[in-house]
């Protein structure tokens, strides 16, 4: 499985990529704003720090030839950007005409099946079902995903399934069971995939007990200076 970071703040996004498992990033309107930056600018930075991962990019257009041009502009930025396009019947046009450009698109937004019947049969390259979004109103999103899986498999669609909105770890757990490509997640959700107490509680007592031994262990952790001499 994939992971992506979902936040457009680069702090964020340097702290993600030095573990070494940060595959990409998502990006939308409402993140790139809270940055106050140049837009172009930011998204160039961000395509910097994630190296050879995807960088997604929306587009605000909402009529056809709006979102082509901005498309269309936006992949000239860097190979690395897929640009994303909402779930509307204008978006869906514009992804039918970019897929045969060559173009990789994600459509976003995306709350229903056959929702994401089309943007596969369309050709679209990452589809992003709002997990959360639906639970916020007492809806479900795994159930919507798992959909989604099983009709892609019977397809056997190439669009690769960005488990999106992503609140918690079990949302993760839940996608990389259903065989989800990717998860994106907010920093936040990222960094709680790496915790749990026994881990703390269990590195605290081996420590403890190092130290109590310290003195029969000898120094080979020391760093170099403080060691003594070689006789
Ligand atoms: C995905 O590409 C979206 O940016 C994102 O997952 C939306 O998540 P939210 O519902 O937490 O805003």
């Amino acid at each position: 499985m994939k992971f992506f970071l979902d936040t457009a703040n680069l702090e964020e996004i340097r702290q993600g990529v030095s573990l070494g498992v940060i595959d990409g990033v998502t990006t939308n309107p409402t993140l790139v704003a809270k940055e106050k930056r140049p837009f172009r600018e930011h998204i160039l930075e961000i395509c910097n720090i994630v190296k050879d991962g995807v960088v997604n990019t929306e587009v605000v257009a909402t009529d056809t030839a709006g979102i082509l041009r901005e498309a269309r502009e936006i992949t000239t930025w860097h190979p690395n950007i897929v640009v994303k396009i909402p779930m509307i019947p204008d978006g869906v046009r514009a992804l039918s005409v970019l897929a045969k450009e060559g173009v990789r698109v994600n459509i976003t937004l995306v709350f229903s099946s056959p929702q994401a019947l089309i943007v596969a049969k369309a050709g679209a390259y990452f589809v992003s079902p709002f997990l959360g979004r639906l639970d916020d109103i007492s809806s479900d999103g795994l159930t919507l995903l798992r959909e989604i899986m099983d009709i892609y498999r019977a397809y056997n669609y190439s669009t690769q399934v960005l488990a999106a909105s992503l609140r918690h770890p079990l949302h993760v757990v839940a996608a990389a069971r259903m065989g989800a490509h990717i998860a994106t997640m907010p920093y936040k959700v990222f960094d709680q995939l790496f915790k749990h107490p026994l881990t703390d509680r269990g590195l605290a007592g081996f420590l403890k007990d190092w130290e109590k031994a310290r003195e029969t262990l000898g120094d080979v952790f020391e760093p170099a200076s403080a060691r003594s001499p070689r006789r």
